[in-house]
């Protein structure tokens, strides 16, 4: 909850008590402003947490304006004064609350709240309009008395408004995907050489987890097939990991489950080639060369892809570090999905074992969306918001086929 200074903050003090008797968590950070109008202690005893406005604090620890940009589900900023819009709106970080609001990587809602010529002004509608088309979700003011004693537009929405906005954002959430059952395949295969040797690659499942995640926080039902050293947390309750070893396991468990998945998500580097042989025993040191034979192994998404249903959504992954955008257009034909998702490794921050990733999604019908850097998380989120658009869109075909 970032709140502003204006006279509204004083009705936040009611919102923070609505959100954390649902159970909600919440941090509350005030802009220098806010603290002439809304004191930190109540909000602290009302948040139950500690209320931050400085990037400083007196004993000369600081507060990690990113970690508090990237703890957060959501970020509410009401009241959202004139002054933090245009800063918002201009790159203007001068406080903590501006700061992570630049940092965050969760939506955003604002509520404004500002007397009615300052609302009506073009440059202030200008920045209100800027800040939704960058994905801000506006809840607006209402009319009524303001203030100054005008009555107007321009009040802050009530407390109760924005608490019933927020509820519905998380419960639209939940259940985008209820009943939906999602199979996401992530991380590295080994493929053996003898029993202490194998073909590997980088893939740490940081991916792939965070896709699992986030189809799970939809209310979608996952199994998650992860490759071997996967270390990231799996546990949900909406997720059923199963471990795998090489590709050919891998397989075998996404043939198992694929007839009943709505939505197959293969982030998982697979090993293309396997030995032709594993050896029984360790392999001996002995030649200064030695030829290892190498076959090819199955292409799971392409064989999946070939008995693909038409109320299924598959969502493939090209990781290129050459003619990237035809690589991963020839894939997504190929390999019969809806939906490529191209990283390459010649993007700094995308690719193996890091916590960001920079993509291009590639849909059938020659249309891409190119995305920023963001943390894989937010792009999990991303192809979460992807697939329900890509079902909406399955549906209306359907009823118009009837
Ligand atoms: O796990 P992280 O460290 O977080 O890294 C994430 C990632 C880089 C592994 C991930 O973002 C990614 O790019 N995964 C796909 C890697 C890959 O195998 O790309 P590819 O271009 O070789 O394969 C294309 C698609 O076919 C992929 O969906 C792959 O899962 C699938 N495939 C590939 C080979 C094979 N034998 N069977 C397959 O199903």
């Amino acid at each position: 909850m970032a709140i502003s200074g204006g006279i509204a903050a004083y009705k936040c003090c009611n919102l923070v008590r609505l959100l954390v008797k649902e159970g909600a968590s919440v941090q509350v950070i005030l802009s220098p402003d806010a603290t002439k109008f809304v004191s930190p202690l109540t909000l602290s005893v009302l948040s139950k947490n500690t209320v931050l406005s400085q990037f400083y604090n007196a004993d000369d620890t600081w507060n990690n304006h990113v970690e508090l940009a990237l703890q957060n589900d959501l970020i509410v900023i009401a009241p959202a004064t004139a002054n933090t819009i245009g800063k918002m709106a201009h790159g203007i970080c001068d406080n903590l609350l501006m700061a992570t609001y630049f940092s965050a990587k969760c939506p955003i809602m604002f509520a404004p709240a500002m007397d009615l010529d300052m609302y009506a002004h073009p440059t202030i509608q200008e920045n209100i309009r800027k800040l939704q088309k960058q994905g801000n979700i506006l809840i607006p003011s209402g009319y009524g008395e303001l203030a100054s004693g005008l009555v107007g537009l321009g009040r802050m929405a009530e407390p109760e408004i924005i608490f019933d906005t927020i509820a519905s954002y998380f419960t639209n959430q939940s259940t985008a995907l209820q009943n939906k059952k999602v199979l996401v395949t992530a991380g590295p295969t080994y493929e053996a050489i003898d029993p202490v040797r194998f073909i590997g690659n980088h893939s740490s499942g940081k991916m792939g987890t965070a896709i699992a995640h986030s189809f799970a926080k939809s209310g979608a039902e996952v199994v998650l097939v992860c490759g071997p050293g996967v270390q990231q947390n799996t546990s949900h309750n909406n997720i059923s990991r199963i471990d795998v070893m090489s590709a050919e396991d891998m397989l075998h468990v996404c043939k198992q489950h694929i007839g009943k998945t709505d939505i197959l998500v293969m982030s998982a580097a697979v090993a293309d080639y396997r030995p032709a042989n594993k050896a029984t025993q360790k392999i001996k040191k002995k030649d200064n060369v030695l030829t290892l034979n190498l076959v090819k192994n199955p292409d799971i998404l392409s064989y999946l892809g070939e008995a693909k249903k038409e109320h299924q959504i598959f969502i493939g992954f090209a990781l290129e570090t050459r003619n990237e955008k035809s690589n991963a257009q020839e894939k997504l034909k190929r390999k019969n999905c809806d939906l490529i998702v191209l990283n390459s490794l010649n993007d700094k921050g995308a690719g193996f074992g890091t916590d960001t990733n920079k993509v291009t999604l590639f849909f059938k019908g020659k249309k891409s969306k190119e995305l920023p850097l963001m943390s894989k998380q937010k792009l999990a989120d991303e192809l979460v918001q992807e697939s329900v658009k890509l079902l909406s869109t399955r549906k209306v075909t359907k009823e118009k086929k009837r």
